[in-house]
């Protein structure tokens, strides 16, 4: 099996702070992180920002600042919220940054000596805050079909790529590689948008100099798309360190949200197949949120701030929200109500609980010690055959970015564990029936040491708490999935006692 896993989100524009969107993304990129690191895998893991092209160059002009100095001031911005929300990345990209210009620069002549870019002039209805060209029949009511302002009619001259020659080949990919794009819907949609014929595609812009300038014609800037994509190469080391760029090329996945498909299922490959190298294995593009049933906008003043959510509600508690509330891949909607909601229900009181009357058990009925299974008191095969069925749905729902049903495998565990307790009762084995308690709580033990290993991913700060409360000494993200999700009799815990609530309630 290959063990390596390169993983990204998309670069984010620096023209505005990050919102639950941007978090989004990122938090979901870090949980597969997370899980194919106790996978065993070598996970690189990919973000970054957007940092050229027409949006920052007038967002700076407002402010009276070079575009530059805008995207110094709002690099940290990112960076801040990702250490907040415990985001695990590897690699950071700029796109102002040497080596990307150096990367864009050669792809663009790599893509041209092949004869796939040609210069041209380009007339069309262009948006400017998308800095996207539409068709006439786009374009019938005079604004952009994206965000609704007003087209301009703009002509210049461009370098085109031959995208036309592309669809064949791409299509063909498509057929080949059911799960290029996922979830089936985007597929369907990235599959009908190639069969309706793909046209060559303006790559140079002359009315704006925010860009990386075309190798030999600096009169033009390359395309913020061009040049944005690129930065899947540049971070792994592409033309810089082709060492490591050969470890990690291609991509096992670009996560995605549904907005920005087609440049990563159409254009992407596209230019990944002129310059010859290999396509990424996945995109997968998720769905949007809107905030109590409103489209999130900067108008409205709706706009959530995560760092503000974490604030309020905990990192984890934001993380497990995310996935948790709505299947990924759908669009959602988020409101403190659900959120407060999830908290109370399945972390307070379903795993929060388990994890508090665990402890508690094994502190009062086995002065803290966990011992063996007592084969006179049986083995309870019956609860560990589900909870390992519940495991392999886990794992095949986290291969395909199920997250949510990942979840909801996890939440079956904890139900069972909870009603196991009840029935068993320790409590009344103790006096009834005592030989029996050692096994019972054996069972518990293993059983929420598992439950937390699966939401460690979601979870990072929260589960490490919570194997602590279960006396185990070593690291939770140093786990190995394999070995720790079978039931097993730990020789070196530490003593277990009462431990105050892992997850409080909130008073709604
Ligand atoms: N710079 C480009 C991406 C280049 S990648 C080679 C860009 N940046 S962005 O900052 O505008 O947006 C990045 C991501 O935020 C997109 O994946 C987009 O889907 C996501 N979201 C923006 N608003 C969102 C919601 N309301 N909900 C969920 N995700 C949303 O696009």
């Amino acid at each position: 099996m290959n063990r390596r896993y390169y993983i990204t989100t998309p670069i984010y524009y620096i023209n505005d702070v990050p919102h639950i969107g941007h978090a989004y993304t990122t938090c979901a990129a870090d949980v597969m992180a997370r899980y194919k690191r106790i996978c065993g895998y070598d996970v690189f893991f990919l973000t970054g920002v957007d940092e050229y092209g027409q949006k920052a160059e007038k967002a700076a002009l407002a402010q009276g600042i070079t575009p530059q100095e805008l995207a110094d001031r709002m690099v940290p911005t990112f960076t801040d919220l990702w250490s907040i929300l415990n985001v695990s990345n590897t690699g950071f990209v700029r796109t102002t940054g040497a080596d990307h210009k150096k990367v864009v620069q050669y792809l663009f002549e790599k893509i041209r000596n092949k004869g796939d870019i040609y210069l041209g002039e380009y007339e069309g209805w262009y948006c400017i805050p998308c800095e996207t060209y539409f068709t006439e029949l786009q374009a019938k009511d005079g604004t952009c079909p994206d965000c609704g302002r007003p087209l301009e009619r703009l002509k210049e001259e461009s370098y085109f790529f031959r995208m036309s020659s592309y669809g064949e080949p791409l299509l063909r990919h498509l057929e080949e590689i059911r799960d290029f794009v996922m979830p089936d819907i985007r597929f369907n949609e990235v599959a009908s948008f190639v069969k309706g014929g793909l046209r060559d595609l303006s790559i140079s812009r002359t009315t704006f100099t925010w860009g990386i300038p075309v190798p030999g014609d600096a009169r033009h800037v390359i395309y913020v798309w061009f040049d944005a994509l690129a930065n899947y190469l540049t971070g792994i080391g592409f033309q810089t360190d082709m060492e490591r760029f050969e470890q990690y090329w291609p991509c096992d996945a670009h996560l995605i949200g549904k907005d920005i498909l087609r440049f990563h299922a159409v254009y992407w490959p596209s230019f990944l197949m002129s310059a010859g190298l290999p396509l990424p294995c996945h995109v997968f593009a998720h769905g949007w949120w809107t905030v109590e049933g409103q489209k999130m906008s900067k108008s409205v003043g709706n706009v959530v701030d995560p760092a503000g959510v974490v604030k309020e509600f905990g990192a984890d508690e934001f993380r497990f929200f995310l996935f948790r509330e709505v299947p990924f891949g759908l669009d959602g909607d988020f409101s403190k109500e659900a959120i407060k909601a999830r908290i109370n229900g399945d972390l307070a009181n379903d795993f929060g609980n388990l994890v508090s009357r665990s402890a508690n058990m094994i502190g009062k009925f086995l002065a803290g010690r966990v011992g063996g299974p007592d084969k006179a008191g049986g083995t309870d095969a019956h609860l560990l055959e589900r909870i390992e069925a519940h495991i392999a749905d886990y794992e095949r729902e986290m291969a395909v970015f199920s997250f949510y049903k990942a979840l909801g495998a996890v939440f079956e565990i904890t139900a069972l564990l909870n009603r196991y307790i009840d029935t068993e009762a320790p409590w009344k084995l103790a006096k009834e029936d005592p030989g029996r308690v050692p096994t019972v709580l054996y069972n518990v033990w293993n059983g929420v040491r598992i439950a937390a290993l699966l939401l460690y991913p979601f979870m990072p700060a929260k589960t490490a708490q919570v194997w602590k409360a279960l006396g185990i000494g070593k690291a939770i993200e140093k786990a190995s999935f394999e070995e720790e999700k079978r039931f097993y009799l730990a020789g070196d815990l530490a003593p277990i006692e009462k431990v105050a609530p892992i997850f409080p309630r909130i008073e709604v």
